[in-house]
């Protein structure tokens, strides 16, 4: 048989346990081995008058079972006395069950003020008196159980009994949010509305009812809920004559009302009424931040996609979407011309700064290597998105209930920092996800004839799905989950307050990233930022981190947006690297919150290649081919050097006296790799030599003990670990 749920050394305070429902909790407690403070003013049913006889008798009634109980006579008014009995007879308090009432029924035109305010004290203030006074011993012993009572009056309401169904109604309201606050100190509250007979409905519910009615048939119910084996918090149930249901908030799918750029009006509300409160696939809402997501989900228009409603609204049915009249549809050109204004304006947006020295050339255009962020490239195609949807046949949906998915970009060449962009959307396909349709849309960036840029967003429109389409289609960039081992890399990088602000000038002006109002109506404490935002500084972290910032190293990179980010709020990306293949996912870091998930970074070949008179490219070096050379060596056998080598190098190769090239070979960490530039992990060692030196080392014809006596390599960090470099360097030299 399963273990019994038992109580020894817990203390639990009932209010209101003189009688009826109270009784049989503290009954059910003291059997099952609790302490238990027996509280009840014992005043009539309206709330009139006081003894302590009703306290005593269940006292005396657990006693002579051989249980542990203790009087109360306070009222729950006075909540610190009541739970000071509990702490001067038992030196703690565990479980508060909120139970004592009255009624003072009325219908509402003669309901007096003594009516309303002692059904709100007894019941909602209380309640709040009674648990304010144990909140902190439960807080600092990191355990308690509360329990408060509503009714099914408050629930559904109930003729004659607005007082009451009022307190009622606010104790679950009381109950939702201790159950937040509590949560990370072991305090649990839930919410019963039972149904019991007792003197407080013997007068309205027949006798044959009120039989099977027993308050014997809830207490199992709250001693489960008050058992520290039970994880339920914040919930709602109704209970009576042994049967038990949960209960839970459904919210219709709703409709945006709001016409682009213009009034909402209440003619709108009037013509969209029967959607707004159609429950079919309605939505159930397990919190607050869930509601405010979801309706964000209905109105989210972030990375573009338009809010509009057309005059005459589009119905939202399961036949308007025709698959073959769409895909394969070109949207029309879209032409973006800009200078060194735009890339520059987007590095600041996606958090670039000039704290950062590696930075400047995406923010100084007078730097010698000046470029565009390869995630620029978003930029000329978003207007695809913005507009140009809705002239498409075949595509007979409520662009409202557009949500931007995941996006995907592929670079064939760095985005040149100026110049004129052709952008060429595509229905690629449509998918029919039953709740919803998937459009995807590919769209092409030209620079003249040459094919720059490719991007691939994914948009899922709620309620569009059942037209009786696939699910699949190949033409999909999937995400892919991370490996299964810790990070190699986490870069965290704070957002500013402003950064959505700046972000939008790019050219996404929906106002939910900027407008305070529209992001309440959105549902949300204040404006998010685009998603395409935080793609942009993870896409940053991973060329920072994996590629030094070349931009001639990003091949691609795919994301799915899973939560927004408040402007302020830190994104820390963590990354993995897996041959060319860096993957990624970030999260809010204050709350540990997932917002961008599945995705990777695909860099070029990590080969280093010396390529001549690139641009931006400085003069090539001899020590390059070695470097080169090394690089691929480590792609084979990275991993296994990493485990014997364990060390960072940095070497400063110079030329004319000054450094020319720096190259970190980083034998530490992940599988291993080299990169040029300053070492991202402190350097172990760091060697210092002219390209000439170093080649004649290499070549075995310089002693490296000479070079470095005669000053010609210069060694700082650990010496020692100099001896390993020989597995990496050893068809070269002994260095
Ligand atoms: P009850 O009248 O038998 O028990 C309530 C107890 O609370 C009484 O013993 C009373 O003396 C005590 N009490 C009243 N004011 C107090 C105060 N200021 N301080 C301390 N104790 C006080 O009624 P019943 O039915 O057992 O009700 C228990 C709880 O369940 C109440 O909160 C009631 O509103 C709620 N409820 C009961 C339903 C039912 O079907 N019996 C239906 C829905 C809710």
């Amino acid at each position: 048989m399963a273990v019994p749920l038992r109580f020894d050394g817990k203390v639990v305070l009932v209010t209101g346990a003189g009688g009826g429902l109270g009784r049989a909790y503290a009954l059910l407690f003291a059997e099952r081995g609790a302490s238990v403070v027996v509280n009840d003013l014992g005043g009539d049913i309206k709330g009139e008058g006081k003894c302590s006889s009703a306290a005593d008798r269940v006292v005396e009634e657990i006693r002579a079972k051989g249980g542990n109980a203790v009087a109360s006579y306070d009222s729950v008014e006075e909540g610190e006395k009541v739970v000071q009995t509990a702490l001067d007879t038992y030196g703690k308090i565990d479980i508060v069950v909120n139970n004592a009432g009255i009624l003072r029924d009325r219908s509402f035109a003669r309901i007096s003020d003594l009516d309303w305010d002692l059904i709100q004290r007894v019941h909602l203030r209380g309640s709040f008196k009674v648990t304010r006074a144990a909140w902190n011993y439960m807080k600092n012993q990191k355990y308690g159980r509360i329990i408060m009572t509503t009714s099914v009056s408050g629930i559904y309401g109930n003729f004659g009994q607005a007082n009451y169904s009022a307190a009622k109604l606010g104790l679950l309201g009381l109950a939702n949010t201790l159950a937040i606050e509590g949560q990370k100190y072991n305090i649990q509250c839930n919410t019963i509305a039972p149904t019991a007979g007792s003197r407080l409905t013997q007068t309205v519910l027949p006798q044959d009812l009120l039989d099977i009615l027993k308050p014997e048939f809830v207490a199992p119910l709250v001693l489960w809920l008050c058992h520290e084996s039970c994880k339920e918090n914040g919930g709602l149930f109704e209970v009576g004559a042994g049967w038990i249901g949960k209960l839970r908030w459904e919210r219709t799918q709703g409709v945006t009302v709001r016409q682009k750029n213009q009034q909402m009006t209440p003619e709108a509300v009037r013509d969209n009424w029967k959607q707004i409160c159609d429950f079919d696939n309605a939505l159930k809402p397990k919190s607050g931040q869930d509601a405010l997501n979801e309706l964000l989900n209905k109105l989210d228009t972030k990375e573009g996609i338009s809010t509009n409603l057309t005059s005459s609204p589009v119905q939202t049915s399961t036949s308007s979407i025709s698959p073959v009249e769409a895909i394969g549809k070109k949207m029309p050109l879209k032409v973006y011309t800009y200078n060194n204004f735009q890339p520059i304006l987007y590095a600041l947006g996606v958090g670039m700064t000039t704290k950062d020295p590696d930075h400047l050339k995406f923010l100084y255009e007078g730097n010698e290597e000046f470029c565009c962020l390869p995630t620029f490239g978003i930029i000329p195609a978003q207007g695809s998105v913005t507009d140009g949807f809705e002239s498409l046949p075949g595509l007979n949906i409520d662009f409202t209930k557009m949500l931007h998915g995941e996006q995907y970009l592929e670079l064939y060449k760095p985005l040149p920092t100026s110049g004129t962009l052709k952008s060429e959307g595509t229905i690629a396909d449509i998918l029919d996800k039953g709740s919803g349709a998937v459009i995807i849309l590919d769209v092409h960036t030209y620079n003249g004839g040459d094919l720059i840029c490719y991007n691939q967003f994914s948009t899922f429109v709620v309620g569009a799905g059942g037209f009786g389409g696939k699910r699949r289609s190949d033409k999909v960039k999937v995400i892919v989950q991370p490996p299964n081992r810790p990070p190699d890399a986490v870069i965290s990088d704070a957002t500013s307050i402003n950064q959505a602000a700046l972000y939008r000038l790019n050219g996404d002006w929906n106002p939910l990233h900027i407008d305070p109002t529209f992001a309440s109506f959105g549902g949300f404490r204040k404006p998010i930022l685009h998603g395409l935002c935080s793609m942009g500084f993870a896409a940053r972290h991973v060329l920072k981190q994996f590629a030094n910032n070349d931009v001639t190293k990003f091949k691609a990179i795919k994301v799915r947006f899973a939560k927004p980010v408040f402007p302020g709020q830190t994104i820390e990306t963590e990354m993995w690297k897996e041959g060319n293949r860096i993957h990624l996912q970030s999260k809010v870091k204050e709350n540990n919150e997932f917002v961008l998930t599945g995705a990777y970074v695909d860099l070029q070949d990590t080969v280093y290649k010396p390529r001549a008179n690139d641009t931006g490219m400085r003069a090539e070096l001899q020590s390059d081919v070695v470097f080169a050379e090394i690089s691929r060596r480590i792609k084979d056998v990275g991993r296994e050097m990493v485990k014997k080598v364990n060390a960072v190098f940095q070497w400063d190769i110079t030329k004319d006296g000054k450094t020319a090239r720096q190259w970190t070979i980083d034998l530490k960490n992940g599988s291993g790799e080299l990169y040029q530039g300053v070492a991202r992990h402190q350097a172990d060692t760091t060697f210092k030599l002219s390209d000439e030196d170093f080649m004649e080392v290499i070549s075995g014809k310089l002693n490296p003990q000479k070079a470095f006596f005669s000053g010609k390599l210069n060694i700082k960090g650990n010496i020692m670990h100099s001896q390993k470099l020989e597995m990496i360097l050893k068809d070269y030299a002994k260095l």
